[in-house]
């Protein structure tokens, strides 16, 4: 495999980017993306210049939440492909020296799974047990007050037996019981069925809410519950002390390292603790190697903000990080901050400001064309959550035209046409688009001298608009204003990368274009 730097593990250094597989690229005219249609574009992905992929669940699957309800951990839905057709797509990234991460679900498998299915024909059945049951309170409801986080009880009742069964997602997402050695068996099984076909690693879907409370403890109440209020505000009623985080889950995470270690294989969490001690407890280093810190989706454009957000997790966690601005789960980042060439510079800066701190940054496809949400009208709606996660996880505009070059069918999501410039066809190669702006920040970065053993240094003073910090020989620098900004900091180096507009004032002095950004190197 290519480009290994330094004695550390691959990753260092690296650049993910994460494709959400239905909306990527089709190569069927299904309207649904594909492994095939990723294979045609590994050419874009390594011109891009990203070291790995994540690709999100593929596996047979109900569609409840879109793939992230699994009926088989060891197969290919249909629509997605085959098995062969990944083969091959292991096969070819690699040539290319691009690695593929696959997205494992294991807090919850789907309704229709066949463990689950047998679960259904009683408590005798061998499989009840890999599933978390429980008797009804004594009033005849849920056996305690946990709710899903898609909101509503965690609890779903099953006529038959007289049991209710915990989810906390939707109720055709059983949660596994991982108090019961069998699971953990058998996804030891499932991540070497993957790692013997060539997977270079894993996404952990929900990481850290896999062991539940032995006692199935009721959550302290903090605030009024509101059956009909929506799911966050429901979610933040309760402290979550005996549903998720449990601390026996690192015992799970301990066992997958070992495994994939055997294969240098990168075991990465969806670890959504909003605060960073959490964050770190749950990736404490000898268990999974890193995991995502999500505030920078959660952020507002406010100096002080972001600053708490790109600095708060560096010193406890180094390079155990992962950093993305966007997700199939959240809108996008330029939507967020503002909508349009304002959102898109602001979400640029802010990537500019990930890109040399500790840890490993991960594009979510369409990043780097600057891609604001799709409009997804009221009644194309799709997402079975209240929120709606569509409009982040519309078809990846190629070119211009129906289908925009994901697909010669009819897309599986509708979404209004992309103005021809947002497309890749308009952009790639095109001096001054967002796509090159991009390509030129992961070309500058892979170019630095290797950080990894180098301490962050914040150099702005803590106030003001610019953000600005050291890493051994290297300046990163970030105007959060909307206005041109000179900044008072120590800035000796060549420019390696700069947003438009940056400009090196006089001596030690640089003046910065409204959210422009660049990155300075001190020559040793
Ligand atoms: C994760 C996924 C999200 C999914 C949920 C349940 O948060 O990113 O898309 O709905 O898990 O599996
Ligand atoms: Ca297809």
């Amino acid at each position: 495999m290519a480009r290994r730097q330094g004695p550390g593990p691959w990753w260092h250094g690296a650049i993910g980017y994460q494709i959400y597989i239905r909306s990527f690229a089709d190569s069927n005219a299904d309207g649904i993306g594909d492994l095939t249609g990723i294979r045609g574009r590994l050419g874009y992905l390594v011109d891009l210049g990203v070291d790995f992929v994540w690709i999100t669940p593929f596996y047979p699957s109900p569609m409840a939440d879109w793939g992230y309800d699994v009926a088989d951990y060891c197969d290919i839905d249909p629509r997605f492909g085959t098995l062969a057709d990944f083969d091959d797509l292991i096969v070819d990234a690699h040539r290319r020296g691009l690695r593929i991460l696959v997205d494992l679900v294991p807090n919850h498998s789907s309704d229709a799974h066949p463990w689950f299915q047998d679960a259904l024909t009683g408590p005798d059945s061998d499989y009840r047990d890999y599933y978390v049951w429980a008797d009804p309170d004594s009033d005849g409801g849920p056996p305690n007050n946990w709710i899903a986080y898609f909101g509503g009880p965690a609890w779903t009742l099953d006529q038959a037996s007289g049991q209710y069964y915990m989810h906390l997602f939707l109720p055709e997402q059983p949660d596994l019981n991982w108090r019961n050695p069998s699971v953990v068996d058998e996804f030891d099984r499932i991540l070497r069925f993957w790692l013997e076909r060539g997977v270079d690693g894993f996404r952990i879907d929900v990481a850290g809410a896999l062991v539940k409370d032995d006692r199935l403890r009721s959550n302290p109440q903090v605030g009024p519950w509101d059956p009909i209020a929506g799911r966050a505000k429901q979610w933040l009623a309760f402290d979550h002390r005996h549903d998720v985080f449990q601390p026996e889950s690192h015992q799970v995470f301990r066992r997958w390292r070992a495994i994939c270690d055997e294969y240098d294989a990168y075991l990465l969490g969806e670890t959504y603790h909003r605060d960073p001690q959490g964050l770190a407890d749950l990736v404490p280093g000898d268990g999974m190697h890193g995991g995502f810190w999500f505030e920078p989706m959660h952020v507002d454009w406010d100096v002080d903000e972001l600053r708490r957000a790109l600095a708060a997790p560096v010193d406890l966690l180094g390079e155990r990080l992962l950093w993305a601005t966007g997700s199939h789960d959240v809108p996008r980042s330029p939507s967020r901050f503002g909508g349009g060439d304002l959102g898109r510079e602001r979400t640029l800066a802010l990537n500019v400001l990930i890109s040399c701190l500790p840890g490993v940054p991960v594009l979510y496809q369409g990043e780097e064309l600057g891609l604001v949400d799709g409009r997804v009208p009221p009644g194309a709606v799709l997402d079975p959550v209240e929120s709606g996660r569509d409009g982040c996880r519309t078809p990846m505009p190629w070119e211009p035209g129906p289908g925009t070059g994901f697909t010669t069918g009819e897309p599986w999501l509708y979404s209004d046409r992309r103005a021809d410039d947002e497309t890749a066809q308009a952009q790639v190669n095109r001096p001054g688009s967002w796509h090159s702006r991009y390509t030129d920040l992961l070309a500058a970065r892979r170019d630095l001298p290797d950080l990894v053993n180098e301490p962050v240094v914040w150099t702005d003073g803590g106030d003001g608009p610019v953000i600005s910090y050291r890493r051994g020989p290297v300046t990163v620098v970030a105007n959060t204003s909307g206005h041109a900004h000179q900044a008072e900091i120590p800035v000796d180096g060549a420019v390696a990368y700069a947003t438009p507009g940056v400009v090196a004032a006089d001596a030690g002095h640089l003046s910065i274009a409204a959210h422009g950004a660049a990155i300075l190197v001190t020559p040793s």
